[in-house]
């Protein structure tokens, strides 16, 4: 499906993106992949770790704040990939103007610029589990922008586009999160690792995982569908034992703005919620757009159904966390 596609990532240059070009390179044959992003350097970074796809490859410097640079970049462009975001929690709060300017303003400017594209025939934007029941202002602003993508489907018409939603938690391994965190404690030698809490929980998922749900979302998308990974959970305390056996845990208490668990579908989203097998698929609650569907092969959920980390059927053991970390690069 991606084969001689053109197809533009805001936010190219981030984790999500470099990943998700490696695997369309490897998997596919695109004609063209554009990357959209603010920052020269890192641009120039992963042109370079790519040079031998320079035909395939263009570098677009642009902001989502900026409307008419997303329409020059739109040209000709088949599928998008909104992955630009402000994503640190503790930015999002000191700076709330730049957030809401970036994660909500920016998701209109993609939304506006697609429907104006003649070409575009599929969008899908990045979730989070924090824009579900949000607590902090980045979580705040990525449900608003959730909630955009999935409305931009009644402006479509009659066209061949639609805009759907994929929503992960945090990428083990990725840079702020509790293995990096864990490991910096160990590297100096410290035996102590802290615990916010200990009944703590997390799912686990890696990007190869985020990276094949885009995709699927690219194939079999209608529109207005939030699709969400099936993936196994562990303790945070299952963690630290995987990755220090020796180790003394000491409880320091729940941060501000984060979760005990972290939660993808929630008991109000199960009314239209619906499980597949190898994901779930939130459908919306407003259809304004008159294209009632469900894809094939699921099964709606128990009503008061919820997925979260803490109440997971699958969870990964000591020793699967120890193979699991060794497996990160
Ligand atoms: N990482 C996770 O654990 C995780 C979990 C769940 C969901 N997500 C979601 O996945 C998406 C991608 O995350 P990521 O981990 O790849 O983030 P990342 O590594 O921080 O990358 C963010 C990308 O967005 C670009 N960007 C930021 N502000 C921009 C703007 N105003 N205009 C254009 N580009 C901009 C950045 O490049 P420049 O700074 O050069 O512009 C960079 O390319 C985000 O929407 C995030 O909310 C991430």
């Amino acid at each position: 499906m991606l084969n001689n596609k053109t197809i533009l990532i805001t936010g190219g240059t981030g984790s999500f993106g470099n990943y998700f070009t490696d695997y369309v390179l490897k998997n596919y044959k695109p004609k063209k992949i554009i990357i959209y992003s603010r920052d020269e350097y890192k641009q120039f970074i992963m042109a370079n770790r790519l040079k031998k796809y320079e035909k395939i490859l263009r570098f677009f410097i642009g902001d989502v704040r900026d409307k008419a640079r997303l329409a020059r970049a739109l040209n000709g462009v088949d599928y998008v990939i909104h992955a630009a975001a402000m994503k640190q929690v503790p930015a999002c709060e000191y700076n709330p103007i730049e957030a809401v300017k970036t994660n909500i303003n920016g998701a209109m400017n993609v939304i506006d610029a697609v429907l104006d594209s003649p070409t575009v025939k599929r969008v899908v934007a990045l979730s989070t589990d924090k824009s579900v029941n949000p607590i902090n202002l980045y979580g705040g602003t990525k449900l608003v922008s959730d909630k955009l993508f999935i409305a931009a489907n009644s402006y479509v018409g009659d066209r061949e586009l639609n805009f759907s939603v994929v929503r992960y938690g945090n990428v083990a391994g990725s840079r702020g999160s509790v293995i990096p965190f864990f490991q910096e404690i160990i590297n100096s030698g410290k035996k102590e690792l802290p615990i916010t809490d200990f009944r703590m929980t997390r799912f686990w998922i890696n990007l190869e995982q985020g990276v094949q749900l885009v995709i699927k979302a690219l194939q079999e998308a209608k529109g207005g569908e939030t699709f969400i990974s099936k993936i196994p959970s562990f303790k945070i305390t299952d963690l630290a034992k995987a990755m220090l056996p020796e180790c003394s845990m000491i409880e320091v208490g729940i941060r501000e703005g984060e979760k005990l668990h972290e939660v993808m579908v929630t008991k109000e989203d199960s009314l239209t919620t619906y499980e597949y097998e190898k994901h779930y698929i939130i459908y919306p609650h407003f259809n304004w757009w008159n294209k009632e569907y469900i894809i094939e092969g699921g099964k709606k959920v128990d009503s008061g159904f919820e997925y979260n980390s803490g109440n997971n059927k699958e969870w990964l053991s000591v020793d699967q966390l120890v193979k699991n970390i060794r497996g990160l690069k």
